[in-house]
């Protein structure tokens, strides 16, 4: 296949979330051949990767990462024969693919949970979760103070199989249906290497690792002294939660040596890439170290947004961090927790509600900026169409768990989920057979399909296409140096230099027009939108790009 080996450190990967992508049986639920029968147009796209979360048995309590069976597929996604026409089919479009694996939790309908609740305290069967006996009388206190990450506590009553409580709880830092694990215990260990050798054996070319740092308790499991600000619940990713007792402990690092040796005897090598919610680009670097994972979210950039100077620090320390592991940089702007970046960059408008016209040209540029980093970069479906976040989802069709956990007031996940438009002017917009869709989708998205965005210039999907060709073919972008050129505030500007030719990258977050250096040159190679200019002074030729832009031009080295 092409890239050769080391094609995951400068894949531009594509994440599918398959429940959204597309729907075979019209039952309003994407499955497995419909991903495949959209493959031709992933690989127009010209991604070299696919990611797909999860399509495991479940009972679907948080969109999949609740699994209830790490080796059979979800009945309403596909079987296990559609697993295998996916991975070959996509083979033959030279598109790699990558499975999510969920080792933090299974969900509590895993036979290993329904095990324990079947057997007695302190049988070999409890070992495998995270149990603890409560405190105080009765033992009704849970045995510390971590709260779930879907809002409320993080602890539960194990109960009888008449619903009494047993003095005794088990940890979920996500929903009361997923149980954690207990990475102490030898037979998870043993479980999980087998279940990568499973898939691997079946030709998946490496995993996505769900909540990769959460796996390891910090031993006693000490209370969290919250932070106070921290009203609630405990983001993965705010500064002063990473440093709780349950994210990023030392002891994780050694799992992943575990798996890196498993995906190393295989021919190509298998990767892995980990979502790794981290303070700061150091304690990122860790996971990436030669025996580790090949790479990991970048979440640090994701959260700098449509901000300059966080961008250029956030990149500035990812590279040198990486440089100290060997590892390639990864690049991600949105996904299926997280506000699409077309409305998390939107400005606010004087009455409050977001412009998303000018959140899709910040989109647009900061997408085009990124695509010209060093290393590999995530993109998540639908944002090729500059869909926005879905926001006034009727409460009724709402799934995600932490909605039900904090009463409503925590909305955001559902909103990016929304299965995406492919044709047509009414809902389902060609994602079904008929107008079924797991999340009602807008009544304005006609606009926003594949069909009305292909072929059609200026369109967001074109301007991904046309920035992926290029970037497929040009020896300076992908993997390589960075060099920062002198620029203006809230300017950023980079070359990326290879012997056949340099590419220049800049966007201009400013709302003025700015003009380029007429050593820059005047090659355009793609722009963000179409506010780019040639102006003539005298005998100087020079480049003016407008308020919110970003361009790659040719350069000579
Ligand atoms: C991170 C996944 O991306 C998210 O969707 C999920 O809810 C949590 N991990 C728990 O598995
Ligand atoms: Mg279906």
């Amino acid at each position: 296949m092409k890239g050769g080996n080391d094609w995951w450190r400068h894949a531009v990967v594509y994440q599918v979330y398959p429940r959204s992508f597309a729907d075979s049986d019209g039952d309003g639920m994407g499955d497995i051949p419909g991903l495949i029968s959209r493959l031709d147009y992933l690989a127009d796209l010209g991604v070299d990767a696919i990611w797909v979360s999860p399509y495991y048995t479940s009972p679907l309590h948080d969109g999949g990462y609740d699994v209830a069976d790490y080796r059979s597929i979800d009945t309403r996604l596909g079987t296990m024969d559609d697993v295998d026409a996916l991975i070959a089919q996509a083979h033959a479009r030279d598109i790699r693919i990558l499975m999510d694996i969920v080792p933090n939790h299974t969900s509590s309908e895993h036979p290993w949970f329904r095990e324990l609740l079947a057997s007695e305290p302190g049988s070999p069967a409890w070992d495998r979760y995270v149990v603890r006996e409560g405190t105080g009388p009765g033992r009704e206190t849970p045995p510390n103070n971590w709260r779930s990450v879907f809002h409320g506590r993080g602890w539960s009553h194990v109960r009888t199989a008449d619903g009494q409580p047993t003095g005794y709880w088990y940890l979920h830092l996500f929903d009361t249906t997923q149980p954690d694990l207990n990475w102490d215990n030898a037979e998870v260990h043993a479980e999980f290497r087998a279940i990568l050798a499973f898939w691997f054996d079946r030709g998946i070319d490496g995993f996505r690792i769900d909540v990769a740092h959460g796996l390891v308790k910090e031993a006693g499991l000490p209370d969290f002294d919250y932070p106070a600000t921290d009203t609630e619940t405990p983001a993965m990713f705010d500064e002063d939660v990473a440093h709780a007792p349950f994210w990023d402990q030392d002891g994780v690092h050694a799992i992943y040596r575990e798996w890196r040796a498993v995906a190393d005897t295989y021919d190509p090598p298998r990767i892995f890439c980990g979502e790794t919610w981290v303070p700061n680009a150091a304690r990122m670097a860790r996971y990436q170290r030669p025996d580790e994972l090949h790479t990991s979210f970048n979440f640090i950039y994701l959260e700098a947004g449509w901000d300059a100077a966080r961008m250029r620090t956030s990149i500035d320390e990812t590279i040198a961090n990486h440089a100290q592991v060997g590892a390639p940089p990864t690049w991600v702007l949105s996904n299926h927790d997280v506000v699409r970046h077309r409305t998390r960059m939107a400005p606010l408008d004087v009455d409050g509600t977001r412009d998303l016209d000018r959140g899709l040209r910040r989109a647009r540029a900061a997408t085009l900026f990124t695509l010209s980093l060093p290393g590999s970069m995530y993109i998540y479906q639908g944002e090729e169409l500059g869909l926005p976040e879905v926001v006034d989802l009727p409460d009724a069709a709402r799934q995600d768990p932490a909605w039900h956990r904090s009463g409503g007031t925590d909305g955001t996940r559902d909103g990016c989920r929304v299965p995406i438009p492919w044709s047509g002017d009414v809902a389902s917009y060609g994602f079904g057979t008929g107008a079924a869709s797991w999340l009602p989708q807008p009544a304005d998205w006609a606009g926003l399909s594949v069909d009305a965005e292909r072929g059609s210039t200026g369109s967001t999907l074109e301007l991904y296409r046309e920035a992926l060709r290029i970037r497929r073919d040009a020896p300076s972008l992908g993997e390589g140096p960075l060099a920062w050129l002198d620029s203006a505030d809230n300017v950023l500007a980079i070359r990326r230099s290879a012997p056949a030719g340099d590419v220049i990258s800049v966007i201009n977050l400013t709302d003025a027009v700015l003009h380029l250096p007429h050593a820059w040159g005047t090659e355009v190679l793609v722009a963000s939108s179409e506010d780019v200019a040639v102006l003539t002074t005298g005998d100087d030729v020079a480049l003016a790009i407008g308020p919110e832009t970003a361009v790659w031009l040719g350069a000579t080295s």
